[in-house]
Formats: C-alpha cells, structure tokens, sequence
C-alpha cells in the first residue's frame, strides 16, 4: 500500500491540530509542544549567549527545568554538574552548533545556573540469586543506544537516537553493524530519532523513527527499509511491540495515541487516549493478546481491545509516574513508578494496585522493566551507578546489582529465550547482558 493509501485510512483519525510535520517548523514545534513546558530564565554568565544561540534550534529552554521538563517538582529545577556532561555529549551528537571549548563554556555555565542534587547513590542489596553483568562498548560514540532488542538468530539490536541508526551486535564475535536511517525531511537537523525497535519473526527489525514521524522495517539482509507515515500532526511513534497473531502495536506519547499496524496489508490505525496529554510511553502485551501500556503523565494505564480499539484506563493514584511495564507469567502488570521511585502492581481484574518502595529510594527512578516467568527485573536510572533490580514477587523481597560502566540511564531491556536480560546503556554508550543463575 502507498504512504498516501495509509494516511487515507487514518485520516477520519481525530488528531491534535498541528501543522502539517512535514514543513521543518511544525517539526520543531513537535519537539517543543509539552504538557509540562516551563519558562526558563537564563541568568547572567558566560555561556548564556551561547545557549541563546545554539540552544533553541530544535526545542524551546524548557528542556533546562530539569528532568521531563519539570514536570516532577520533587527532582528539583536543576541537574547535577554530571547530569550536565552527558546531556552535553548527547546534544553535540545530534549536531549542535558548538565549538569544543564552546560546549566546555556553556556545561560550566548550566551546571552553576541549574545545579541540581548529586543522583542518589545505587544501594546495594543481597539476596539468593547470583547474576553478573558483561558490557560492550559500542562502535560509534555518541550514539544514545535507547532500546535494546533480540533477534531471533541471536544478534543484539539498539537505536542509536542521536545518530540515526540502528545498531547490531553479534555477541558471539563482539563484532558491531551499523544500519543509518535516512529522514523524509532532509531539514531535520538529527535524523530519524530512532527510538524503540522489536524484530520480527523473519529477521526484520521494525523501528519508531519518533522525530521523523514513521514506523520503519529494516531487512538486514538487504538495508533495505519500508515506512509507514503516522497521521499528519500526531508526532511520531515510540515504542513497538508485537502481538501473537503478528499485529505490531505501538504508542505515540506527544500524541497522546496508540496505535496498530497489521504489516500483511498495511493497514494503520491511531487511537487517541481518553485522558489529555496522557503520553503513552511503554507497552506490551499479555498471554491473551491484549496490550497494556503506561501513560507516563497521565498517572494511568491503559489497556486496548485488539478487536474494536477500545480504550479503558486504569488511575494508578495522583502523583505517580508510570514509565514502563512488564508482564509476569500470570498476566499481572508490573510497572516501574519513575515519579515515585517504586515499583507498582495493578491486578487488571480488579483494578488495585500495590506498591513497593525501590531500594534505592524516592529519586532512583526506576525505568527499564521486564520479567522473565514470575520474576520481575528492573533498573534504577537515576542512581549511581544505575543498579539492576530483581523482585520476587512470592517473597516481596529485593536484591540488586551495580551495572560496571554505571548505565548512565537504562531506558529499556528485554529478556532474550534463553532467560538472559539485554539493556542500553543511553549515555555511557554500552549494551549490557546480564546472566541469571540461581544459587
Ligand atoms: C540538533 C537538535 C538539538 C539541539 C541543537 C539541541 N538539542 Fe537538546 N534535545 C534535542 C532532542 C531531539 C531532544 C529530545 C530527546 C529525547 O526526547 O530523548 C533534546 C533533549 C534535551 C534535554 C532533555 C534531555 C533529558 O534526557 O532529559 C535537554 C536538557 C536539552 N536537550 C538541552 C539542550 C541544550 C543545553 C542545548 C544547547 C547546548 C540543546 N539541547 C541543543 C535536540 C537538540
């Protein structure tokens, strides 16, 4: 089916008013557009010029409020002077317009004008499990490795956000292949913005090009690459996941939307969530083939009918901050609660929920999820070093592990067949497995 065949299909699709995401202005608009944007006074020093030149390019001086725009009062208006260095490294790599010793000049000058506590040091906890944790080093630094992903032969997949590729790593040679995606709009200063990606059961890796607005398919056989548009103004997806019957689902946080992509016809379908600027953020799907998915903003999750597209929510409690979950064997929904520094059941029957306090407490900010059979397994992305988390949901008990190179924020990982955990490492530019034996 052709681009313009989908867009047909999705028009009677309600979506919020922007302009259309093709011209490079409604693009940025995209990026800047937040439930949360706050505004940001740049105080006097040198570096402030700098930051008024090179800064607002691509999003407005919200993004400097502090961690999701501010959005979250109890961490603070500002980064700690760490926080700062990696933000930098991850902005120069998208092609900021700065000099070295320009860059050097403007990190001194966010960290005294936004300082922010130190992240809380990871805590260790002992338990009955033993793991160890093996990294590799990435190819091409910079890349912001976003999602991990397992292919069926084996390889290691990852988004390279900010350079506009997707990545593979065989770990049985420690070798890497880089796959560059090309944006439909060559105006776009960093490129498609890979974000999340899950292969299919023929090889292909299908990937959300969040800037660039559509859903990709790779053939690593060819490089060749299909897209799919998202609906005009809807910004673009985030992350992917299949059903049984091969039926990609996928959310869309700017647009407050999740979507489905049967890949056999083409055929492409949005919903728009019932709660405002919900932003659905992780998604999987259950036994039953039925997605559930967090709404990070919204404090909710939700769950779609795969037959009619139905939306029902389920409010987690005012203040928490679903980012993204995991289902355990028997069908209950984990989620890590970034806000709160917890992690969250909801029993979708009854639609309680139960909550722990993560070990490294209320700023830890738990992220990455996944469950191998009835265990649950997470990672703090706030401490240091970001510490892997096992919770057994039979004992209610904790154990956890330091990541080697510190994580620098896993945002996801997934468990392979074999029962081995896969993360990224965003900012330090690693892709980690961890190995489970149980003592
Ligand atoms: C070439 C485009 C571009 C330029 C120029 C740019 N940014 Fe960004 N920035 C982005 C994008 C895209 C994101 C969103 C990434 C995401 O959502 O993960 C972002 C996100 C951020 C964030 C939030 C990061 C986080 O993890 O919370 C901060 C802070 C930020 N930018 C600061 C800056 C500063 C300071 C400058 C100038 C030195 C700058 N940006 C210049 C593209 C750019």
């Amino acid at each position: 089916m052709t681009r313009d065949g989908i867009r047909q299909r999705v028009a009677e699709v309600h979506v919020r008013s922007l302009a259309a995401r093709t011209l490079m202005a409604s693009t940025v608009l995209l990026v800047c557009t937040s439930p949360s944007w706050t505004q940001v006074v740049l105080p006097e020093g040198q570096g402030k010029a700098l930051v008024q030149r090179a800064c607002v390019r691509c999003h407005g001086l919200g993004k400097l409020a502090g961690p999701d725009e501010g959005h979250w009062p109890q961490f603070g208006q500002g980064r700690s002077r760490e926080e700062w260095q990696h933000i930098m490294r991850f902005m120069m790599s998208y092609g900021t317009a700065l000099s070295g010793d320009e860059a050097t000049t403007v990190t001194e000058y966010l960290a005294v004008a936004f300082p922010g506590a130190p992240q809380p040091t990871g805590v260790p906890v002992a338990g009955p499990v033993d793991a160890s944790i093996r990294e590799w080093k990435l190819a091409t630094a910079g890349s912001r490795p976003h999602d991990p992903a397992v292919a069926p032969d084996g390889t290691v997949w990852y988004t390279a956000q900010a350079k506009s590729r997707l990545g593979r790593l065989d770990p049985r040679t420690g070798q890497f292949r880089e796959f560059p995606l090309q944006a439909d709009n060559p105006a776009l200063p960093y490129g498609v913005g890979p974000h999340g990606l899950v292969p299919d059961s023929d090889g292909n890796i299908w990937y959300t090009g969040q800037l660039d607005g559509h859903l990709g398919k790779l053939d690593p056989r060819t490089g060749t690459v299909t897209k799919y548009q998202m609906p005009a103004g809807a910004g673009g997806p985030h992350t992917p996941i299949f059903d049984q019957k091969g039926t990609l689902w996928f959310t869309m946080q700017q647009g407050n939307m999740v979507g489905r992509l049967i890949p056999a016809t083409g055929d492409l379908k949005v919903v728009t969530m019932p709660t405002p600027k919900s932003e659905p953020y992780g998604i999987v799907v259950n036994s039953k083939g039925v997605p559930y998915f967090t709404q990070l903003m919204g404090s909710r999750i939700g769950t779609i009918d795969p037959a009619t597209m139905q939306v029902r929510e389920y409010f987690l409690g005012a203040g928490t901050g679903p980012r993204r979950l995991a289902i355990t064997a028997d069908d209950r929904i984990y989620y890590t609660d970034y806000a709160r520094g917890r992690l969250g059941r909801l029993d979708p029957g009854t639609g309680q929920t139960k909550e722990w306090p993560s070990p490294s407490g209320a700023r830890s900010q738990p992220y990455a999820i996944t469950a191998v059979g009835s265990i649950v397994w997470y990672v703090e992305g706030n401490t240091t070093p970001n510490m892997v988390v096992r919770f057994d949901p039979a004992t209610e008990t904790f154990q956890t592990w330091p990541i080697p190179s510190g994580g620098g924020v896993v945002r996801h990982m997934v468990a392979a067949p074999d029962g081995a955990l896969w993360l990224a490492g965003s900012e330090v530019d690693t892709i980690a497995k961890v190995e489970v034996r149980s003592r």
